[in-house]
């Protein structure tokens, strides 16, 4: 049986050191669309602590798993032993590495791709979201509108590279004649695009 009560620790650990973990609206308005579709795979890049992911395990069907990339090797470990700690370790599996090395080696199709990494590699990661997903699957990125940068017509600042490649990234999605796609101000900016071929 999975202990989700240990979930607010994790929560708690994340938000006081300053881990950027899913704000609350955006676990909110994700879980809902989560609890619509039933996935049988997830596939996220960007796990940090893994508290999205084990949110995410709770509506996986039956038998249903979750592959989850992470960078940072201290992340990786604490994401471990917070799986194992509410005992879902049988529905997460945690890749460690940059996701640009890990996404071309996986070959199976998901029903859910959730962006939640480094804003500068949108770009690569929904060209391997786009290969990945299954017709009828989504794809959510967060952060997409970086704390309104990106539609901000100020374009001075140290992140105006990530900010551009944000921009084109929403265009991409916004564009694709294979998804049907929503920009939604909902924490800092999320897209959600249905695959409609
Ligand atoms: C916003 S946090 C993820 C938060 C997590 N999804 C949650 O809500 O609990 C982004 C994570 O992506 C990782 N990351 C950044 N670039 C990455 C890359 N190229 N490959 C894999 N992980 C990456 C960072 O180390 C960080 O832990």
């Amino acid at each position: 049986m999975a202990n989700y009560e240990f979930l607010t620790e994790i929560e708690k650990y994340g938000r006081e050191n300053k881990i950027p973990i899913l704000l609350d609206e955006t676990l909110d308005y994700i879980t809902n669309k989560l609890s619509e579709i039933k996935p049988h795979r997830i596939l996220e890049i960007g796990t940090a602590i893994g508290f999205s992911a084990i949110n995410f395990s709770k509506y996986l069907d039956e038998g249903g798993r979750i592959d989850t990339i992470e960078i940072e090797s201290l992340r990786v470990e604490q994401a471990l032993e917070n799986i194992e700690k509410v005992g879902v370790q049988d529905k997460i599996r945690v890749l460690e590495g940059d996701a640009l090395d890990i996404l071309p080696y996986l070959n199976e199709k998901y029903d859910v791709v959730f962006i939640d990494a480094s804003k500068g590699k949108y770009n690569e990661f929904f060209e391997h979201a786009l290969r990945l997903v299954k017709v009828g699957g989504w794809i959510i990125a967060d952060n997409v509108l970086y704390k309104g940068m990106v539609m901000s017509d100020y374009n001075k600042h140290k992140q105006r590279t990530a900010v551009n490649k944000l921009r084109t990234f929403i265009d991409s999605v916004m564009e694709n004649e294979r998804l049907e796609s929503e920009l939604l101000e909902i924490g800092d900016g999320l897209t959600v695009s249905h695959v409609i071929k």
